[in-house]
């Protein structure tokens, strides 16, 4: 019997059919709605590997559903949705997609920087509304990049990409990183700063952490409030990392002047979020990685670690490198 692959998202027919050609290939019916938890927990019990989704609860439940699972790739270079220590017990390999997005990731990441402080969004709006009488000294006027200090928290390969960006700004980069990096310090001229220095100093606060426990709600009220009145934070990595009714207060109170957010706590937001009714607000759908070459590179490389697994190599980007194959399974 070919080994059964469940896909939770529609994806395009010619990326799939290479898989097709070797596996039994079955995939959720929608490309934008998710797999219900019953199916995929269905799914779970008789495949041999999932291609998942950042949006997808890979919970215990999922994992210990059946016995042939081998291997989950997850579309996204983060993995919090998944449950690392279960996989591993259960000798399953959980794979991710890292490098391949990093500098679509850093792009969009400094567009949502330059949309905000720039106030682009709102400006384009205000033109399509048919609201633009004469040119005015201050119209829409927003914060210059250049020259000003860029505090990047989380100073992994997207964070460096960022900062590299900022580079080409004239920008004063301080970064504040689990583990200090000296060689993006000498290649970058960036500086290493205590979490709380870096706050207040920044003009412009970058969250790319990951999200663990240690950085769960890392950026409360008080954190803002540290933050320069002129201050703009950008979130381009998970939104729990971030007490959302805390920005929104800090923004309300004018504590900080803008967020530009990728990304939020419960995703999708709904029109009637709070942080949607502030006009200094800019927020996207998560595409932080949203390239058309870059999505179908992700897609690829999660199907080359199921295909690796499957065919006994190692996997490309392995994320549970405590991993090892359950002998005498199917
Ligand atoms: C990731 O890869 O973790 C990103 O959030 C997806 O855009």
């Amino acid at each position: 019997m070919k080994p059964y692959i469940y896909i939770t998202r529609k994806l395009p027919d010619a990326l799939v059919k290479p898989l097709q050609e070797k596996y039994t290939v079955n995939m959720w019916k929608h490309d934008d709605i998710p797999v219900p938890k019953d199916v995929l927990r269905e799914e779970a019990k008789k495949a041999d590997a999932l291609f998942t989704v950042l949006a997808d609860s890979i919970d215990k439940s999922v994992l210990t559903a059946g016995e042939n699972l081998k291997v989950v790739a997850n579309l996204a270079v983060g993995f919090d949705n998944i449950d690392l220590t279960t996989a591993s017990e259960k000798g399953i390999a959980i794979c991710n997609t890292p490098d391949v997005l990093t500098d679509t990731t850093a792009d969009l990441t400094f567009a949502l920087l330059m949309a905000t402080a720039r106030r682009i969004v709102e400006a384009a709006e205000y033109v399509k509304a048919g609201k633009w009488q004469s040119w005015s000294p201050f119209l829409l006027a927003g914060h210059d990049l250049h020259h000003k200090t860029l505090g990047i928290v989380g100073m992994g390969k997207i964070g460096e990409t960022v900062a590299k960006r900022g580079t080409g700004f004239d920008m004063n980069i301080l970064y504040y990183n689990r583990t200090r990096k000296p060689e993006a310090e000498k290649q970058l001229g960036v500086s290493y700063t205590a979490f709380d220095e870096l706050v207040e100093k920044s003009d412009f606060i970058i969250c790319l952490t990951p999200l663990t426990p240690e950085t769960k709600n890392l950026f409360t009220r008080e954190v803002f409030q540290k933050m320069k009145p002129s201050a703009i934070f950008i979130n381009a990595s998970r939104g729990a990392v971030v007490d959302e009714q805390a920005l929104y207060e800090a923004l309300k109170a004018g504590e900080i002047a803008g967020a530009g957010l990728d990304v939020f706590q419960k995703e999708p937001i709904t029109a009637d979020h709070p942080l949607l009714q502030l006009p200094n607000v800019v927020a996207l759908p998560h595409i932080g990685s949203s390239s058309t070459e870059t999505r179908t590179a992700m897609i690829k490389l999660c199907m080359e670690n199921i295909c690796s697994i499957l065919d006994g190599k190692e996997p490309k980007t392995l994320v549970n490198k405590d991993w090892r194959p359950l002998v005498n399974r199917s």
